[in-house]
């Protein structure tokens, strides 16, 4: 299913930018342990930190975390209430870690739902780390690619309706600049762990030629060397963005 890729290191200059990942599997993690899911969930919070490690390490300049989806509210109230517990927890343990290691702290989604805690939380890890120049680390939580879109035409509409904008400058770089990560380099590679196959409405909008890959790993379990087959992979693909595979070469070439 995955691309198989033998783990060798990938060259720097073939390294994904920004890599956004699905972080699935926590739950069947558990279950396969007769856990509760709510251990997977916490075993995940540990693949994390192994995982921003690594990116780190490896120079990649953005990381995009699924944490919560808008969907994963119609959960199992219990199960989404450690999960919030979970994220201050988190927030609260790690940041001073983050910070040290040079990290940029970034959320998105629409935050207004979190308690005013959480809210806090957040607001005070961004504005800890906002001038730190390693790894940016974005937390899309309660996030979903649909809000995302509405929200950048709700904002078109309002500068439309106050005059600062006339409807005929609507064009897709014209919503990009309103869309969630328009200011970072748009994602390279997508991987999703736990062997589904589908974005479950993550970044729809900057996915448009991000490159897919799947592993059957579950979250919790991935670790360093699935970064790297992950990687591996993405630096074996010819991103053609609509041109001939010809065109692509001849241009690497010149
Ligand atoms: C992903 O793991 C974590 C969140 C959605 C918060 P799941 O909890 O979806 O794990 P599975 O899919 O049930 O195994
Ligand atoms: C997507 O995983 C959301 C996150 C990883 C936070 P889900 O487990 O909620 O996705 P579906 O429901 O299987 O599509
Ligand atoms: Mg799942």
């Amino acid at each position: 299913m995955s691309d198989d890729a033998p783990v060798v290191l990938t060259p720097p200059d073939k390294m994904p930018r920004h890599v956004a990942i699905v972080m699935d599997g926590n739950g069947r993690w558990a279950q396969r342990r007769l856990l509760p899911r709510t251990a997977g969930h916490r075993e995940g919070a540990k693949a994390v930190r192994r995982i921003v490690q690594a990116c780190g390490e490896r120079g990649i300049e953005v990381l995009t975390l699924f944490a919560f989806s808008s969907e994963n509210w119609n959960r199992p109230r219990r199960e989404v209430d450690v999960l919030m517990n979970l994220f201050v927890t988190t927030l609260r343990g790690e940041i001073r870690r983050l910070d040290q290691a040079n990290v940029r702290l970034r959320f998105i989604g629409d935050l207004r739902a979190f308690s005013a805690t959480l809210q806090e939380y957040i607001a005070k890890a961004q504005r800890r780390t906002a001038a730190n120049t390693g790894l940016t680390m974005v937390i899309a939580a309660n996030y979903g690619g649909r809000w995302d879109i509405a929200q950048a035409a709700r904002r078109v509409a309002e500068a439309v309706v106050a005059g600062k904008l006339q409807s005929e400058q609507i064009s897709p770089e014209l919503l990009h600049d309103f869309m969630s990560l328009s200011d970072l380099p748009e994602p390279d590679l997508f991987i999703r762990t736990a062997g589904e196959l589908r974005i479950s409405n993550f970044l729809l909008w900057q996915l448009a030629y991000t490159e897919l890959y799947f592993t059957d790993r579950l979250w919790p379990d991935f670790d360093v060397s699935d970064l790297e087959a992950a990687c591996a992979a993405f630096a074996g693909r010819q991103r053609r963005f609509g041109l001939t595979g010809e065109q692509v070469a001849r241009r690497d070439h010149a």
